[in-house]
């Protein structure tokens, strides 16, 4: 073989040789490259899979290109029947308006929050999702397409439903609670009603035997004003039947009479709106009145009857809702007695007075006061330290929560001399 030749074979060997290498070099990285994808693509997929949220691809015209297995499972289709239909195939009917919407103001927004669209789900059901969409681009820029992205509501609808009617419940049983406290507290009070009741039934009763003597006197007396008696005898029977005095006493009997009608009167109104269950209407009153009500019905009522101090002025005006806060000093005093039920020297102070806006009153007692474990649990309800049969633990319950509705707020502290103080905040003028 001439030298040329061979030299010009080897170069050719040489260049196959090396061509070959860069074979084998470029498949090696392609298999690499392979290898990357498959694992990108695994992982974009187990993503895709744990997702929840239901994620819809599509093209710039609707259609489906990508969705995710949380879509499979609402809609019951798997992706390869899902890919190519129209999005409105898989949406309830109603919705499809809103689908033509959604991707003209994506169009025009770029993305679009927590709009609500519903899923023809696979049990015949719409399927509510809260979505999110925002626009797809490519590379260069050029919108291709929207992603969609859906979280199913319709358990949390579901949920909201189920708590909506256990709050309802629960409301019904608080008013229920309430109700039952005044009951108990009302069936430990008749005694200290009956016996306010009796004071002015006594005295009208007193004046009512007064009248009736009063009206026997002026009938004889009228009897006998007929001709035939001298007007000297008729003046002796004047003084004899007391005439004169019976008249000036009449008036300020009668006045009497009516001041005990009208006390009775007032006792009967309390009670009925302390046990009314109706809604009461806000009306001005006067407080220190209400306070002292309380006290006396609570008071007459103990076997260790307390002194009970007042610091409050006469009149304290209030605009609230009079029954309910009657219900809450009572509770108030009534724990009080309580705590004093075997107390040497028991003595409860109640203060009132006006801060800003608003009215506070004081119940403080010189018992054994709270202990300090208890002060947090004291207004929970059912909880008590007293005698089955004695307390129902829900005064305080019950009480706080007609003052926060009433605005206001009760708390309690302990006396450093001893004993309780429990301080009511209401707003002076709830209107
Ligand atoms: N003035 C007080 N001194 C000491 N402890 C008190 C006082 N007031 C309340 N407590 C404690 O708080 C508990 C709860 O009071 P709450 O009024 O809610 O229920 P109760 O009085 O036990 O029952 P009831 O439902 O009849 O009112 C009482 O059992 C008592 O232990
Ligand atoms: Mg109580």
């Amino acid at each position: 073989m001439p030298e040329g030749s061979e030299t010009a074979w080897i170069e050719v060997i040489q260049k196959m040789d090396d061509v070959y290498s860069e074979l084998v070099q470029s498949q090696t990285q392609v298999e690499i490259q392979n290898a990357r994808l498959e694992e990108t693509q695994a992982f974009i997929g187990s993503v895709l899979a744990a997702m929840t949220d239901v994620l819809i691809v599509c093209d710039p015209e609707c259609r489906i290109q990508r969705v995710n297995r949380a879509l499979e499972e609402l809609t019951g289709l798997r992706e390869n029947e899902l890919v190519g239909t129209h999005l409105s195939e898989i949406f309830a009917q109603d919705c499809h308006a809103d689908i033509t919407e959604l991707k003209a103001r994506v169009r025009n927004v770029g993305q679009i929050n927590d709009c609500e669209l519903a899923l023809a789900g696979s049990d015949g059901q719409p399927a509510p999702l809260a979505m999110n969409c925002a626009i797809r681009r490519d590379h260069r820029g050029r919108i291709v397409g929207m992603v969609l992205v859906g979280r199913p509501i319709g358990e949390l609808r579901k949920a909201y439903r189920e708590l909506d009617e256990a709050h309802h419940r629960l409301t019904q049983t608080q008013q229920q609670l309430v109700v039952s406290e005044k009951m108990a507290a009302l069936g430990r009070l008749v005694a200290g009603v009956a016996h306010e009741l009796n004071n002015p039934i006594s005295f009208v009763l007193g004046n009512m035997h007064a009248l009736k003597r009063y009206a026997k006197s002026i009938g004889k007396y009228l009897a006998a004003c007929k001709p035939g008696h001298s007007p000297e005898e008729l003046e002796d029977l004047r003084k004899d039947l007391k005439i004169d005095r019976i008249l000036k006493d009449i008036g300020p009997l009668l006045e009497g009479t009516t001041e005990g009608a009208d006390r009775v009167s007032d006792i009967v109104q309390d009670l009925r709106r302390f046990s009314s269950n109706q809604e009461e209407p806000v009306e001005q009153f006067n407080l220190s009145r209400v306070v002292r009500t309380s006290a006396d019905w609570v008071i007459k009522t103990e076997r260790n009857k307390p002194q009970v101090a007042f610091d409050m002025p006469e009149r304290q005006d209030v605009f609230g809702r009079k029954g309910q806060l009657h219900q809450v000093l009572v509770n108030l005093i009534q724990n009080a007695a309580d705590a004093l039920a075997e107390c040497d020297n028991p003595l409860i102070e109640i203060r009132c007075w006006q801060e800003n806006e608003d009215v506070l009153i004081e119940v403080a007692d010189n018992g054994a006061g709270i202990p300090p474990g208890n002060i947090d649990k004291i207004f929970e309800p059912f909880f008590t330290t007293k005698p089955i049969g004695q307390g129902t633990g829900l005064g305080l319950y019950v009480s706080y929560g007609i003052a926060q509705k009433q605005g206001g707020d009760l708390t309690a502290r302990r006396r450093p001399g001893g004993g309780a103080v429990f301080t009511l905040r209401i707003p002076a003028d709830a209107r």
